[in-house]
């Protein structure tokens, strides 16, 4: 079949399965060409098919020769409906993987279920013994608790006030007002539920419960800063609690795996086009500035950069360069104090009428579609293409 880009708000419904594979292999080519990284050879991904996740998966894997478990959350293809991105990416990256000789298998369901967890504890003990690097990198709008069964929504919102700013909507490129209500009811306690640490501690509390965890295993998961324009609306924000939930958890995780030696981290990374951050209002406007600015200055970076970087300098490069709150920091180009100040003076004029000038509008919206494998250089989007593909492993 021909499939077309086809959205509806701040998603696409689509996606293209050969520009996915593209987009997996350009990021493949990419690692290759840093060199290896002495890094961690059993690998798990939780969040393995999109952003960061999936940048962490590939780094591993064709970074530092390492068997990888990936798990996710996608929908697969059937005749005359395209799956999502994570499905196909995840497809492409096994097929590359097995060809390079390298283990690597995938559970697509819910993380944050029990039985989830079960099948990855079995998927170990059967195939790999034990891991040594586990990375947390789900992103959801919604989370099952395993112990009560209650459905719990995250949302994003300010506490305390309501807090107005500029956005964009990066499909017209029309900057507007927008202003967002506070947190009310158990927004905040929702959000934390959803986004912040329990999750990833019931991983690390089942793995090293059946002794899954190899002597001095470290566990790395992802949370944002960002700068003072979006702080009412993100860090400060239900979003930011969770954050915060999060990055205090890496503490008492590391409690937990002092027997072994083991470690958890939190890693800052920086802003990104991806399916999470799209959704989040004002963020779109600050992430083509912030892009804009970072490509005149030749310091930009997409989430394969940022992941090649953490592992090659940060996680295995000797020198974590923790901040004062025991963080690992692979924002610090976005936070250098000249791309801010440029990126506040541009927020000031920024209007419909100059932003695809003084921002970068067409970066922004081309990273969007690529996400979903469409406007992917080199891909031929007449041609053809079978739909039904199968990830490898899948039974
Ligand atoms: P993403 O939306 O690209 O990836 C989320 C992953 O989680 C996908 O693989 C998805 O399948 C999986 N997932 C979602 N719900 C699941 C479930 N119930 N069970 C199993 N898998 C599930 O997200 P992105 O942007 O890569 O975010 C990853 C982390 O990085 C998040 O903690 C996010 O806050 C953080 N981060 C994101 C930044 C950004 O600008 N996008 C910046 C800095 C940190
Ligand atoms: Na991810």
């Amino acid at each position: 079949m021909i499939i077309e880009p086809r959205t509806r708000g701040f998603i696409c419904l689509t996606s293209h399965p050969t520009g996915c594979e593209q987009n997996v292999l350009n990021q493949i080519e990419y690692v290759k060409s840093k060199g290896k990284i002495e890094g961690a050879k059993k690998v798990l991904v939780l969040g393995a098919s999109t952003g960061f996740g999936l940048a962490s998966r590939i780094t591993s894997a064709f970074g530092s020769d390492a068997a990888t478990i990936g798990v996710f959350f996608d929908k697969a293809p059937t005749e005359g409906r395209p799956g999502s991105p994570g499905y196909y990416n995840t497809a492409a990256f096994e097929k590359h993987a097995h060809k390079a000789g390298l283990y690597a298998k995938s559970i697509n369901g819910d993380a944050f279920s029990n039985e989830i967890k079960q099948e990855v504890v079995n998927l170990i003990k059967e195939d790999l013994g034990q891991i040594d690097l586990v990375i947390y990198s789900l992103a959801s709008p919604v989370r099952t608790h395993p112990n009560t069964g209650k459905r719990y929504k995250s949302v994003l919102k300010p506490i305390g006030e309501v807090f107005t700013n500029k956005t964009v909507d990066f499909h017209t490129g029309v900057v507007s007002e927008i202003s967002i209500n506070p947190a009310e009811g158990d927004d905040i306690e929702n959000t934390v539920t959803v986004m912040g640490g329990e999750d990833w501690k019931m991983w690390i509390d089942a793995l090293k419960a059946e002794n899954l965890l190899a002597e001095g295993a470290t566990t790395v998961a992802y949370s944002y800063i960002g700068p003072e324009v979006t702080k009412p609306v993100y860090r400060n924000g239900t979003i930011g609690a969770a954050k915060d939930h999060l990055e205090a958890t890496a503490f008492e995780i590391t409690d937990d795996l002092k027997s072994i030696g083991g470690k958890a981290y939190v890693s800052v990374n920086k802003a990104l086009v991806t399916q999470a951050s799209s959704a989040i209002p004002v963020i779109p406007l600050y992430i083509s500035l912030l892009f804009k600015v970072m490509k005149d200055k030749e310091i930009h970076e997409g989430c394969i950069e940022q992941i090649q970087r953490l592992y090659s300098e940060r996680l295995f490069g000797g020198d974590l360069a923790l901040d004062e709150k025991g963080r690992i920091r692979v924002d610090d180009w976005e936070m250098y104090d000249d791309v801010q100040e440029e990126v506040a003076e541009l927020w000031e004029k920024a209007t419909t009428e100059n932003l695809a000038e003084i921002g970068d509008l067409q970066g922004y919206s081309d990273e969007f579609f690529n996400l979903f494998g469409f406007k992917v250089p080199g891909v031929n989007y007449e041609a053809d293409v079978n739909e039904v593909v199968k990830i490898p492993s899948e039974k």
